[in-house]
């Protein structure tokens, strides 16, 4: 592989800037405080980092409504804080990766204010304008993504206009050419301060029927089920023209050279996989979350890893993620004993991984009342736990007060300052779950195996997951147990012995095996195969 292909080796680490690092004692993390935490990544051993979204908002959805593209919000800091975040991140020879939000803005943002001024303000067609249905309502049956009607009447120009999530956050009109135009230049200016990607939000929303059709019931959905599904979201995304936009997005970094674009994309396997691009000329990285939503069964998971290699079109470039800022922790989907498996998995399978702030110290997801949640998604669709405040509450750093993450009062409050739960009392700690994430990742590093190599899936039964991942002479069986009994497997062929050079619990590491295999209940092994 060449140098061209960074993102192919890397391992992405998402910071959501709010809740990392405070420098300034408001409570809110900030790109002064990503950057004294610079270490951190650098000793556990990623890439890359994503910033969730750093932009002037008034931070309705915290900062995915954008009242300004081109400009950081004070509550981050300045861009000359920007520029020092950047310009260090490079030096120390990580890659910055910022957020994208292409579906809509704020509705405080000068496009939308513009667009709502009047019937024929010249961005009115920057969003989307709809008459009331002849009765008065909204226009269709159109749903928001946090509830409700997609549509908001403005008394001052008598017609709708659509949001998929607030109503402070209006969907931009990807039909007309000066959005498109708008946008990209957005982008242009980030990759001219030398960003090296963007991950971009919502992805497969940016379309929407031309016609405006209804969408059509789920037939799935059983009362009791989240009002949010109770639609088909046929034709308000995934659209077949989202791939004449993909084109475009990639058209715009490809001058660029070197650069990632990562797509955020909720769909089944086989309609994610398009957004690759018929000829590699869709997203390089279209998010895969089927680790999130798959549930914690070895044979599922095994299904699921087969069926999306096997879907990648040619030249797709596979990925994984276990996290991120909108789901449960994994310490708590799957228990923190499994955490320390998934670390396993997430970290040897084939493809770039990405892995969300705390899940390398075991973070886990915090409780709060949809009734007093801070997130509106909570707030607006209670009772459904779907509230995601639990899964953004800040960094544990050291033990004391805060846990080392602020001087004031943390905008969520801190869930354990104990010794145990932070990065300075588990780093000289072998035993500890940060110290498996850095032996996982030192050993990614240096093995091409686990970046370049093919993924050989194994026969396997029960709570047992097996494969071999192998580059040249050099192969590795990774054997994961996803259940809390111990398992007997018989080793054969060229996968017969080696040694253990990673056990998830601790103990193993160094230890020879051979014939029969024992593993421990909760374990996972990696497995350096003796050469044939
Ligand atoms: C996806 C983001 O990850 C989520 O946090 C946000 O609320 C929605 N998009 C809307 O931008
Ligand atoms: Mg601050």
């Amino acid at each position: 592989m060449t140098a061209a292909t960074w993102w192919k080796t890397a391992t992405i680490y998402q910071i959501y800037p709010r809740s990392f690092q405070d420098s300034d004692g408001d409570g809110v993390g900030d790109l002064a405080g990503v950057r004294a935490r610079l270490d951190h990544l650098v000793d556990l051993g990623v890439d890359a980092l994503w910033l969730s979204p750093i932009f002037v908002s008034p931070m309705r959805d915290f900062g995915y409504d954008i009242a300004d593209y081109t400009a950081i919000d004070q509550v981050f800091g300045t861009m000359e804080d920007f520029d020092a975040l950047i310009a260090e991140v490079h030096r120390r020879g990580l890659k910055m990766i910022l957020d994208l939000v292409p579906n809509h803005t704020s509705d405080e943002h000068a496009w939308f204010r513009d667009s709502r001024a009047g019937r024929d303000s010249p961005k009115r067609d920057w969003y989307i304008w709809r008459d009331p249905a002849p009765d008065g309502g909204p226009p269709n049956n159109w749903q928001s993504e946090f509830g409700g009607s997609a549509w908001a009447f403005d008394e001052a120009t008598g017609q709708y206009y659509y949001h998929a999530f607030l109503a402070s956050q209006p969907d931009l009109n990807w039909r007309n050419p000066a959005v498109r135009e708008a946008v990209t230049d957005v982008m242009r200016f980030w990759l001219d301060k030398g960003v090296d990607g963007f991950r971009i939000d919502v992805l497969w929303h940016l379309m929407k029927d031309q016609s405006f059709r209804d969408n059509p019931e789920n037939p799935r959905w059983r009362n009791g089920d989240a009002p949010t599904d109770r639609l088909i979201k046929l034709y308000t995304t995934d659209l077949p023209e989202m791939e004449e936009v993909v084109r475009l997005l990639r058209q715009t970094v490809e001058p660029y050279g070197d650069r990632v674009l990562i797509g955020e994309i909720y769909l089944p396997t086989e309609r994610l996989v398009r957004y690759y691009g018929a000829d590699d000329d869709g997203v390089h990285l279209p998010f895969n979350f089927a680790l999130i939503d798959a549930p914690w069964d070895a044979r599922h998971i095994d299904q699921m890893i087969h069926d999306y290699e096997r879907a990648l079109p040619e030249g797709g470039w596979p990925n994984w993620v276990t996290g991120n800022h909108d789901k449960p922790r994994l310490a708590t989907r799957v228990g923190l004993a499994q955490a320390r498996v998934a670390a396993v998995l997430l970290l040897t399978l084939r493809g770039t991984p990405t892995l969300y702030y705390g899940e390398e110290i075991g973070m886990e997801h915090a409780v709060f009342d949809d009734a007093t949640a801070l997130d509106p998604f909570a707030r607006q669709v209670p009772g459904f736990g779907l509230g995601r405040d639990g899964a953004r509450t800040p960094m544990q750093w050291r033990p004391g007060p805060n846990a080392g993450f602020s001087d004031g009062t943390p905008w969520l409050p801190v869930s354990r300052t104990d010794e145990a739960a932070t990065v300075e009392g588990q780093r000289d700690d072998p035993a500890s779950m940060l110290s498996l994430y850095r032996r996982l990742l030192a050993l990614r590093r240096t093995r091409a195996a686990f970046t370049e190599g093919v993924y050989q899936g194994l026969a396997a039964e029960g709570d047992l997951l097996l494969y071999l991942r192998e580059a040249g002479a050099e192969r590795f069986l990774v054997a994961l147990n996803l259940g809390s009994t111990p398992i007997s497997v018989r080793l054969t062929g060229p996968a017969a012995a080696g040694e253990v050079v990673i056990s998830a619990r601790p103990g193993r590491e160094g230890e020879r095996v051979g014939g029969e295999l024992h593993l421990d209940g909760d374990n996972a092994l990696v497995i350096a195969l003796d050469p044939t």
